[in-house]
């Protein structure tokens, strides 16, 4: 069975880009599992000292599941002009090991602006090897005011947008 792996770069509860990576869970078609990642927190901070084969338990844990994966979904809000820090940390651990080489990425960036951390991402997972989609990267400037006080999408340009990311995205897994 394929599988996806959804990562938010939002600890917040209640997060827009949590909510959209929900969203995302009900186009997935039911013959391809699709997971969010909950262990961000835990991912410590990156040291290249304990970067080995046997680096600390969440990040071979992550790890794994990257491996495991057939695609990976990232959907992330901007912070202070670039990357939230917990995020660019996984990443960091990532590099050493193979978990992202050539593996198929929809990178959404969604937050007040993000146009930094939409870029930023990109020459990250560039430098990780991974192959983000043709047509399965979106930048939504705005995202609060796209959603409703329960957190779900109602700007159909936006939802619309998602289908035909995430419908690129199933294409290449
Ligand atoms: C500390 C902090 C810094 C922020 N800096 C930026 C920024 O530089 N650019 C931007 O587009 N949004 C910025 N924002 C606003 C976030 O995009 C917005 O809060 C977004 O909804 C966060 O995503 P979430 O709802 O998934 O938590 C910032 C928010 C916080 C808390």
């Amino acid at each position: 069975m394929k599988k996806i792996l959804a990562i938010s770069g939002s600890l917040r509860a209640g997060s827009s880009n949590h909510n959209i990576l929900k969203h995302l869970g009900t186009l997935t078609p039911a013959d391809v599992e699709y997971t969010i990642y909950t262990d961000l927190a835990q991912i410590p901070p990156f040291d290249p000292g304990l970067d080995s084969d046997n680096p600390p338990t969440s990040v071979a844990a992550l790890r794994k599941l990257l491996v495991e994966a057939s695609g990976i979904v990232i959907c992330t809000p901007e912070y202070a002009c670039g990357v939230p820090g917990q995020l660019k940390n996984m990443l960091d651990w990532m590099v050493s090991s193979s978990s992202f080489v050539d593996k198929p990425v929809c990178l959404i960036t969604a937050s007040s602006s993000g146009t930094h951390a939409h870029a930023a991402l990109l020459l990250t997972l560039g430098a990780l090897s991974a192959n983000v989609v043709d047509g399965a990267a979106l930048l939504i400037p705005f995202i609060r005011a796209k959603m409703d006080a329960d957190g779900n999408l109602v700007d159909e340009e936006t939802m619309e947008s998602l289908k035909r990311i995430f419908k690129e995205f199933l294409n290449s897994i």
